[in-house]
């Protein structure tokens, strides 16, 4: 199976996670919706024809609209990101100088496309926004980041985001209590909510109160769901599992999180799909076998681990 890679990127991306998100859809003869769109890597491999994508996040749901509008084209964006490119290699400070121009222009004007250049600039591909709504990751400090090659290659997923976005399609700046009410028995919801206690940002705080909110209009739903949540790391355990959510089904599987090339930014956390529909998916990494680099990540962690509980500071 190809995965659509999103021309956008954020911690917390579930572009590994994608087939086995998409093994457990059941057939359905409605709509996708997705009330916590992210980089919309999940929806773009949902494979449905008609579909609600929201946010409360207005720069993507504006990114991915104005990719819909014809507003951004694969050729704008080549000629955008040359463009901005050229100044980076250019400009004092090593590039910082320019990511500066750029950060300040979108943080006044939001311009869609110094998002995606900021997205595709900024630290470890990470997403973050200020109490303001402006952007808040730093430099990756590479002066000559758009390459031809590294220009192309996201030329080329904005390309697959475009053939694949649907007139039927609908993209809104919602939170997810205005959304969720709105689907039908013939509906799949997706639900990727921030994971409590995890990455905060403006648009990410999240408590027990949203997930409890969250709980309540899960439960009430005509449609079927599934919610993307975490099980339990090496330190503890997810409470929201059973407190809330164990009333219903639940799978789960290994995951790592990367970060960045160390070992500390790579943190292992039992990933869980929980749902509320019959299905025959049902033992812990269904369907996954461990590749050679994981088996060496979990020797790797566990000398990690046993340093880290050496120094007693872990909690
Ligand atoms: C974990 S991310 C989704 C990641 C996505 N599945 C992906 O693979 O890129 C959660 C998203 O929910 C959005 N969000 C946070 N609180 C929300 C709320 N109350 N209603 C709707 N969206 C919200 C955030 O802006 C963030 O983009």
């Amino acid at each position: 199976m190809r995965i659509i890679v999103p021309p956008i990127k954020s911690q917390g991306i579930k572009t590994k996670l994608v087939p086995w998100i998409q093994a457990l859809v059941p057939k359905v003869s409605g709509q996708w919706i997705e009330p916590f769109l992210g980089t919309g890597v999940v929806a773009f491999n949902s494979g449905f024809r008609k579909a609600l994508l929201s946010e409360i996040n207005p720069h993507i749901i504006r990114f991915y609209q104005s990719i819909k509008d014809h507003d951004i084209t694969p050729s704008s964006v080549r000629r955008y990101l040359e463009n901005e490119g050229l100044h980076l290699s250019k400009a004092a400070e090593n590039g910082y100088a320019h990511f500066r121009v750029v950060k300040e222009r979108f943080n006044a004007h939001k311009n869609p496309l110094d998002f995606l250049f900021l997205s595709r600039a900024g630290f470890n591909g990470m997403m973050r926004f200020n109490r303001n709504g402006e952007w808040n990751i730093p430099f990756c400090k590479k002066p000559n980041r758009f390459r031809r090659s590294y220009i192309t290659k996201i030329v080329n997923q904005v390309h697959d985001v475009a053939c694949l976005i649907q007139p039927e399609w609908e993209f809104i700046v919602a939170p997810f209590e205005k959304i969720i009410p709105l689907a039908t028995k013939d509906d799949i919801i997706y639900c990727d909510p921030p994971y409590l206690g995890r990455y905060v940002d403006y648009y990410s705080g999240w408590n027990e109160g949203d997930e409890e909110k969250l709980f309540d209009f899960l439960s009430t739903t005509p449609a079927r769901f599934i919610l993307s949540t975490w099980h339990h790391n090496d330190f503890r355990e997810n409470q929201m599992i059973s407190k809330l959510w164990s009333k219903f089904n639940i799978v789960t599987r290994d995951h790592f999180y990367h970060s960045g090339g160390n070992i500390e930014n790579r943190r292992a956390i039992v990933e869980a799909l929980v749902f509320n529909f019959p299905a025959s998916i049902k033992k812990h990494n269904y369907g996954i076998e461990p590749k050679p680099e994981q088996l060496l990540l979990l020797k790797e962690r566990s000398t990690y681990i046993a340093k880290q509980l050496d120094r007693e500071d872990v909690i």
